[in-house]
Parts: C-alpha cells; sequence; structure tokens
C-alpha cells in the first residue's frame, strides 16, 4: 500500500466525516425534502443533542439540527439510532450559511438555540450566531405563530439578544419584555441542565412570529 493509499484509507474510515452534510447539498435547502411530513422544528447549535432527542422523544414534531462540529452529529444521530427515534435529522453545517439556503418560507413551528458560546474575545465576535441577519432568517423561516426560543446563561448576551429579537418587526415578546422563567419545551439542553445544577441563572427569550 502506498503513502497515498494508506492516507485515503484512514480519510474514508473516519466516521465523523461520514456525517450528511448540508455543504453536499447545492443551491436551496427544502426542510421537506429532508424531513418529510409533519410539523417542522429546527434546533441550531445542537451540541451533545440532549435537547433535540428529548423533544423528539416527547412531541409530535420532526426536528432538524444543524450542528458545525460533524464529531457532535455523528455521537447524536449514534443516540439517536440506539433510542429508535426517527423523527429528528441532525446534519453538519454552519447553521448561518445553511439557513440563509433554506426555502420556502413559512415551514418551522419552532426554532431553538440553546446557550450560543458568548465568544467572550473580540476575534471571536464573527462566529456569534444570534444576529440580526441570522433572526431575519429565522423569522422568514418560522409560521405566522411560531416560536423563537432562546436560551443563555451570560447576561450580557441575554440583554443582546432580547435587543435583537424585538428590533424585528415580525416578532413579539411571548410574555413582558420577552423573558420567560420556565423552559416549557419537555426537553433541556446539556448546558441548560447543567447551569441549572449549579444554581447559575437561565436566561430564557420567547418570541412569536407575527
Ligand atoms: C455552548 S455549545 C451549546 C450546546 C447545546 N446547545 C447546549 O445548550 O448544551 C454551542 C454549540 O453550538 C455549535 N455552533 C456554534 N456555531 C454554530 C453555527 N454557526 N452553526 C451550527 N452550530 C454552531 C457549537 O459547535 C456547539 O456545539
Amino acid at each position: 500500500m502506498t503513502d497515498r493509499d494508506s492516507s485515503t484509507f484512514k480519510f474514508n474510515a473516519n466516521p465523523y466525516l461520514q456525517v450528511p452534510s448540508f455543504y453536499d447539498i447545492d443551491g436551496p435547502v427544502n426542510p421537506a425534502i429532508i424531513l418529510g411530513e409533519g410539523n417542522f422544528e429546527l434546533e441550531i447549535g445542537f451540541g451533545r443533542g440532549q435537547f433535540i432527542r428529548e423533544r423528539a422523544a416527547a412531541a409530535d414534531v420532526k426536528i432538524l439540527g444543524i450542528e458545525t462540529k460533524r464529531k457532535l452529529v455523528y455521537l447524536c444521530a449514534e443516540k439517536a439510532k440506539q433510542q429508535k427515534l426517527d423523527n429528528l435529522v441532525v446534519m453538519h453545517g454552519d447553521a448561518r450559511e445553511v439557513i440563509s439556503r433554506m426555502q420556502p418560507d413559512g415551514v418551522f413551528q419552532s426554532v431553538f438555540i440553546h446557550f450560543p458560546d458568548p465568544w467572550w474575545k473580540a476575534r471571536h465576535q464573527k462566529r456569534k450566531v444570534v444576529t440580526d441577519a441570522v433572526t431575519e432568517d429565522v423569522v422568514r423561516l418560522l409560521k405566522p405563530g411560531g416560536h423563537y426560543f432562546v436560551q443563555t446563561d451570560v447576561d450580557f448576551r441575554a440583554e443582546e439578544y432580547l435587543q435583537i429579537l424585538n428590533a424585528n418587526p415580525h416578532l413579539e415578546p411571548v410574555h413582558g419584555n420577552g423573558m420567560i422563567d420556565e423552559n416549557t419545551f419537555l426537553a433541556r439542553s446539556s448546558r441548560e441542565r447543567r447551569s441549572m445544577e449549579l444554581g447559575m441563572p437561565v436566561y430564557r427569550i420567547l418570541f412569536r412570529k407575527l
């Protein structure tokens, strides 16, 4: 076997590189082609996949998950298989790019973003997920009355997200200024659970599409 053969073998043998990726889809992405029929939901940055799997087990929905780390996509898909969950699909991609290609509008009943990283360093600001541009795409993809749920344990990020969502003319807070006390979606993310166990605050932001 030549050096080239052995490196090709290693590449193909890595299961993380075999996960379905949005980069393998050219042009528009139609969630119905991926999910089939049903009430569609979307989770951005599912990490270990605890929320998406609990949600799939608890609710009559079809959920699509987008995650930048291929390893996490693989691990979540394996766990979902063991749990015999057939109503979720997890794929690799940068959600900011993927949702900009999603069509048609008004397909999701809920969109979840739990604990997007705080990005403390100035040079990491460009990695932020909850931005005006992402919010515009989320709003476009939500059905009227659909929910946009964001959670964080970072107080100044919660303020920032509230401002971003409040500034969008097609969204309204579900309660008061948009903060809610409890997560009513029958599932929790790993970070949410850990913050609660440590007694740290969890800022929960829930808006509805008009
Ligand atoms: C702090 S972790 C939180 C994970 C999980 N949501 C939770 O609450 O336990 C943030 C996750 O978002 C993912 N992520 C960051 N930017 C992303 C992007 N642009 N598109 C998709 N996933 C992203 C990261 O890889 C990471 O798994």
